[in-house]
């Protein structure tokens, strides 16, 4: 089955189709610019520039968002926020649904070749003026999705119905299905987390990953893995596929005090595929998808993965 007849077959609604094709064509223009090698080196030498939370911005980001704009003009959407935009940028017509994205996630991994993506996010405005739209809870989300730039590019999507799988036919440019029905396994031996920041961590967090760490001589009695690739897409395309835990909680670092990824256009959309595949997300104490949005660029701490060890987390 193509991504066109699972639209078909999985979503009534003529003007979010449109736009999960056009967000699919954007994602092959990505892709393709991304394989580009350039004569002069790599992408990072060419100029560097910093968004609006002073990171440093390569132009494999700002190539991505441009393309992504592009895409999102010619759909049925009125309004697109991205990590790379202030605010949101107002199309200014009266079309109904609302688009986030984070166009190129995984920063720390476009110049070493190793897997990013485009991460999405869908909502009706509701009829709401758009900074309300903007701030509607990750409940209210039609449909999400990334796509996986890896050794295949992937795409993982929900409107809603379960969580599917498609990989990018690259001798047709058609997405093609893998699974239509993605289960993350309810029990996992394997966590992920930049343990680097240990010393950061709250009692908690601490806890936890000690008690992984002790393996069968601890109270978990049983030994885990670690993996840690870094981009969120990457990370949790490893999950939703063969089931873990990922922890990006809030730490003491002042810039992160209230986690680092982005709440509306990664936390959300994660959370969203993780519990149409039978997983769960949460902040550490409530659900992603039912926390307050109070800014369309704010931060939250993400705990998603395996529900019985996401669980065993919260409980902890
Ligand atoms: O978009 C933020 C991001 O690059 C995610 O893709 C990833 O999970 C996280 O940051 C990695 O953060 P850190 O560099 O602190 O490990
Ligand atoms: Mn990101």
């Amino acid at each position: 089955m193509f991504l066109n007849d699972y639209l078909s077959k999985n979503c009534k609604e003529k003007d979010l189709i449109l736009v999960l094709k056009n967000l699919a064509k954007a994602a092959i223009q990505i892709s393709k610019t991304i394989k580009k090698v350039k004569k002069n080196g790599t992408e990072s030498v060419i100029f560097k520039t910093k968004n609006s939370d002073g990171d440093i911005q390569k132009p494999l980001d700002i190539l991505s968002d441009e393309i992504l704009v592009n895409f999102m003009k010619m759909s049925p959407v009125s309004a697109y926020a991205s990590e790379e935009q202030e605010g949101y940028l107002n199309f200014k017509n009266k079309n109904n649904l609302i688009v986030f994205a984070d166009p190129l996630d995984g920063s720390s991994n476009i110049d070493v070749n190793v897997s990013i993506g485009t991460i999405f996010s869908i909502m009706s405005k509701n009829n709401l003026p758009l900074d309300s739209a903007f701030s509607q809870e990750g409940k209210k989300q039609k449909s999400s999705g990334f796509f996986v730039y890896g050794p295949q590019t992937t795409l993982f999507i929900t409107v809603g119905k379960g969580t599917a799988l498609f990989a990018l036919d690259e001798s047709n440019e058609i997405f093609t299905l893998i699974d239509e029905k993605i289960i993350i396994p309810k029990t996992t031996s394997e966590f992920a987390i930049n343990s680097a920041y240990k010393r950061f961590w709250d009692p908690r967090t601490s806890k936890y990953i000690q008690n992984c760490q002790e393996g069968d001589e601890g109270p978990r009695k049983k030994n885990f893995g670690m993996r840690w690739v870094g981009s969120l897409v990457a990370d949790a395309s490893r999950i939703l596929i063969r089931g873990g835990i990922f922890l990006y909680p809030a730490d003491r670092r002042i810039k992160y005090k209230e986690g680092r990824l982005r709440l509306t256009y990664e936390a959300n959309p994660v959370a969203f595929l993780v519990e149409q595949a039978g997983g769960k997300a949460i902040n550490g104490e409530d659900n992603i998808l039912n926390v307050k949005v109070n800014n369309v660029h704010q931060r939250s701490p993400l705990i998603f993965g395996s529900s019985e060890e996401v669980l065993e987390f919260k409980n902890s």
